[in-house]
């Protein structure tokens, strides 16, 4: 079992801290870690162009900041590597009309893992040729979205997700329409994670079909003889944060071979082959991400001298990254509410230590990440550097659970006070879209930076807006603005 995240005096003993030495600069922003925009001004965080202090004043906090440039910088990287290929941004990572408006525009493909994803992309006018849907219990209303509205591709999972596709493909055909293209999930038999990957088990898990037991090959058949389907190809996922390209390769070398047992079998070439997502970013400045450029040479030097040795033509080669494009531009800014030291017991040279537990006024309801997979993450003091002398901390939510923790162990300068800023970083990722309602807080806002602009592609949502879900409340005056959660001064799209 892990040690108690909230420390001594929750245990016996006192976990020693994970911060590693003090920086030299506790304001430093390091370019890997931090949005491409993100500068000191009169030491002040700014990002796009715009003052921490006027956006928490403008929007509140909590409040995700995206630096617009860098999401599409990131896009276009992605596609700019991967030319003659097709890059899905992974909208799991974050999603909202906008985001679905500049994928649309950067010409990236787009992947939806809920009939709902899938609907926010298609009412935001993305082309719905260019959209996967995956899943992995995907629902008759589900497919039908997907099937009249004429998707790139169903990434089929199970064999029963095929028997729920073949009626309503076959309505289509009957209709004088296409059949239904679609990718079979492969699970290859790896799993990677980081810095490592384990090539022999993990089959043991939902999604796909296993390559080691032969369902791959057999639902690969069976979706080739039905007529109201088209297999485009396989697809593969491996995993997510992962720093090298091992695993990639590893998993392109099976599913080709499997390539190879289709074509052998059904004497079907396969047009597609589609390695999903997982490229990792840097959380920390000791993280070592792999760049665009390289996964794209390493992966089509691999599917090239596989597709030799078996004698098939290459095929389009897909990727689907999620964090990598939306991971690093964005920042959270929260605002500092209590300071509670914590004494830790005698440190190294017998000098006391001490954590502050430094809480702000969001938490795992915005960022559960840390709670939930341990992630690591690091902030800065936003709205004003220091020359203070570093202090421990760990930078804690307000909510009611003890492992409400967003940053686990840190340096911030030993003067940070109730009313400063705190900035966390490439928190783009999994972090607004996995928020939740827990103790009723409310999911904050997402503002767009650009250039000096400011735009409010999220607005904050109101307790009226949970208010609204209640069958006692429904309709009740709701506290505006909430306790905690300043109401925008602007609207929904409006610059500030
Ligand atoms: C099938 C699939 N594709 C792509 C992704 C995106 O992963 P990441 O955001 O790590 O790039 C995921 C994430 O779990 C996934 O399950």
């Amino acid at each position: 079992m892990r040690a108690h995240p909230a420390g001594p005096l929750h245990g016996a003993f006192a976990p020693p801290p994970s911060a590693g030495m003090p920086p030299a600069d506790l304001g430093a922003l390091d370019p890997q870690v931090w949005p491409r925009s993100a500068r000191r001004v009169d030491g002040e965080l700014h990002l796009g162009g715009r003052a921490v202090t006027d956006l928490a004043r403008a929007h509140g906090t909590p409040l995700f900041v995206l630096d617009e440039d860098d999401f599409r910088g990131r896009a276009a990287d992605f596609a700019t590597a991967f030319d003659g290929a097709d890059v899905h941004y992974a909208s799991k990572a974050f999603l909202c009309g906008q985001v679905a408006r500049w994928i649309a525009d950067d010409g990236l493909h787009l992947d939806a893992c809920s009939g709902n994803e899938l609907a926010v992309a298609l009412a935001a006018g993305f082309p719905a040729e260019r959209i996967a849907l995956h899943g992995n219990n995907k629902s008759l209303v589900e497919l039908q979205l997907a099937v009249d509205a004429g998707i790139g591709h169903v990434v089929l999972d199970s064999f029963d997700e095929i028997d729920r596709l073949v009626p309503m493909a076959a309505a289509r055909v009957a209709a004088g329409g296409a059949p239904v293209p679609v990718l079979v999930r492969t699970t290859v038999g790896i799993e990677a994670h980081t810095h490592e990957f384990i090539a022999t088990a993990h089959e043991d898990q939902k999604f796909g079909f296993s390559l080691a037991t032969g369902d791959a090959l057999t639902a690969a058949v069976r979706v080739i003889r039905e007529p109201a389907l088209h297999l485009s190809g396989l697809h593969s996922h491996i995993g997510s944060q992962i720093f090298d390209t091992a695993g990639f390769e590893a998993a392109a070398h099976r599913v080709v071979g499997l390539m190879g047992q289709v074509h052998q079998a059904t004497g079907e070439v396969l047009e597609e082959l589609n390695l999903g997502g997982g490229f990792g970013i840097a959380y920390l400045s000791d993280d070592d991400p792999v760049t665009p450029g390289d996964v794209a040479r390493r992966l089509r030097a691999v599917i090239a001298m596989e597709c030799a040795a078996l004698d098939l033509p290459v095929p389009r080669l897909a990727v689907e990254p999620g964090r990598a494009i939306a991971g690093p531009g964005t920042v959270t800014l929260y605002e500092i509410g209590t300071i509670k030291p914590v004494r830790l017991g005698s440190g190294g040279q017998g000098a006391p230590q001490v954590r502050n537990y430094v809480s702000v006024d969001g938490g795992m309801s915005d960022n559960i990440r840390t709670a939930l997979y341990d992630a690591s993450y690091t902030c800065v003091l936003a709205n004003r550097t220091s020359d203070a002398p570093p202090a421990l901390c760990r930078v804690v939510g307000k909510h009611c659970e003890s492992g409400d923790v967003l940053v686990r162990d840190l340096w911030l300068p030993s003067d940070v006070q109730p009313g400063d800023l705190l900035a966390v970083a490439a928190t783009g990722a999994y972090c607004w879209s996995m928020a939740s309602n827990y103790n009723y807080l409310l999911k904050p806002p997402v503002v767009a930076v650009r250039e000096g602009a400011a735009t409010e592609i999220v607005r904050r949502q109101t307790l009226s807006d949970v208010f609204a879900l209640d069958a006692v409340l429904a309709g009740r005056p709701a506290p505006s603005p909430a306790v905690d959660q300043p109401a925008p001064e602007h609207p929904v799209g409006a610059r500030s």
